[in-house]
């Protein structure tokens, strides 16, 4: 999140809105992602979001909002529970998806009945959408199937200058994208993990919380192929990560290598490593962009030391496991 203590960039903030009102596209920061924002009423506006993501037009896009009353707006049958989440973790990591208002437009909904909706919490993009005053369509800010940025210099590397104005807001502060709820058919259904698990999400509820499609393809974007760096990656158990190492190096191949428990032992110019904080929290935040510099570092493979199996790591499990291919 940008320094509470820095001023927000008002000149910024407004040369942001003339654009969006203009029907152009504007980066924006928020806790989770980088995201690709456009004003959520305008069909050209968000038409170009697709085209310069490369995303299939049938893969749809949250709406960000700035206050909860604002679900109304975009929603109908909205479920008490769906209130009882909002003013809990509004601003905040969570996507709620909910049956969608008759005005929504098709192309952001992908065609589906059904909305997304999340309140951000940074600072730059709440001032943002109050400015602004209506709802914002934003899918991370990265071409489909790669990695979601987590700081402006990673959105410039995605898009270079097709996007005209990138709001700065400083590293963000969760690091991996929104967990998704969908409200619909009276379940509370986690459909993406993130910063906010089950536990949180049953605790605010007192209801069921079904985890049944995480990990299985359910939403639209859900590809299993995504997240994903141009380096072949591999997840695997500390030992067998040791082993890959070695057969890798005798290959005289260069490995580039990403961990938290690891002991540094090897000193070796084909070594590129990253020890990442043993805390989930903490590794969320710094694992889009060490795999990014991981990439670039133009190794061979990427080997990943596997996480612990435990509730705290499911989204960053299902980052990984999206992450994992080889060419
Ligand atoms: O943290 C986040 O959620 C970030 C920031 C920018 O807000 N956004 C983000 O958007 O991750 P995107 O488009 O990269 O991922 C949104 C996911 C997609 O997999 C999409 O299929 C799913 O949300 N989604 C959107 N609307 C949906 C709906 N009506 N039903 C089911 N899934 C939906
Ligand atoms: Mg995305």
């Amino acid at each position: 999140m940008q320094n509470p203590f820095s001023p927000i960039d008002e000149i910024a903030i407004q040369k942001a809105v003339r654009l969006l009102q203009d029907g152009k596209v504007v980066a924006i920061p928020t806790e989770t992602v980088y995201g690709l924002a456009a004003d959520a009423k305008n069909a050209e506006a968000i038409s170009q979001i697709y085209t310069l993501k490369g995303r299939p037009s049938s893969n749809p896009l949250i709406i960000h909002l700035n206050d909860i009353a604002a679900i109304q707006d975009w929603a109908i049958d909205i479920p008490e529970v769906a209130y009882q989440l909002a003013e809990r973790f509004w601003p905040g990591p969570l996507t709620l998806i909910l049956r969608k208002h008759s005005k929504v437009l098709p192309l952001v909904t992908g065609g589906q009945d059904t909305v997304a909706l999340r309140i951000p919490n940074h600072p730059v993009t709440l001032a943002l959408l109050k400015t602004f005053g209506s709802g914002l369509a934003a899918p991370s800010a990265n071409r489909s199937g790669s990695i979601s940025p987590t700081c402006t210099k990673d959105v410039r590397a995605e898009f270079g200058d097709t996007v005209e104005c990138i709001l700065e807001g400083g590293p963000c502060h969760i690091g991996i994208e929104s967990t998704i709820v969908s409200l619909v058919d009276n379940r509370i259904q986690i459909l993406r993990p993130g910063h906010i698990d089950e536990i949180a999400l049953q605790t605010v509820t007192k209801k069921k919380i079904d985890n049944t499609a995480v990990g299985h393809i359910i939403t639209p974007g859900s590809s299993p192929l995504h997240y994903a760096p141009h380096t072949a990656l591999y997840l695997l158990e500390k030992t067998a990560l040791e082993e890959e190492m070695m057969t890798r190096l005798a290959a005289k191949q260069h490995v580039a290598i990403l961990h938290y428990s690891l002991l540094s032992h090897t000193h070796s110019a084909m070594i590129r490593q990253i020890k990442l904080n043993p805390d989930p929290i903490a590794y969320a935040q710094q694992l889009y962009a060490s795999l990014r510099a991981l990439d670039d570092a133009g190794c061979d493979c990427i080997l990943v030391e596997m996480p612990p199996q435990t509730l705290a790591w499911l989204a960053i499990h299902d980052r990984l496991r999206r992450a994992q291919h080889s060419i």
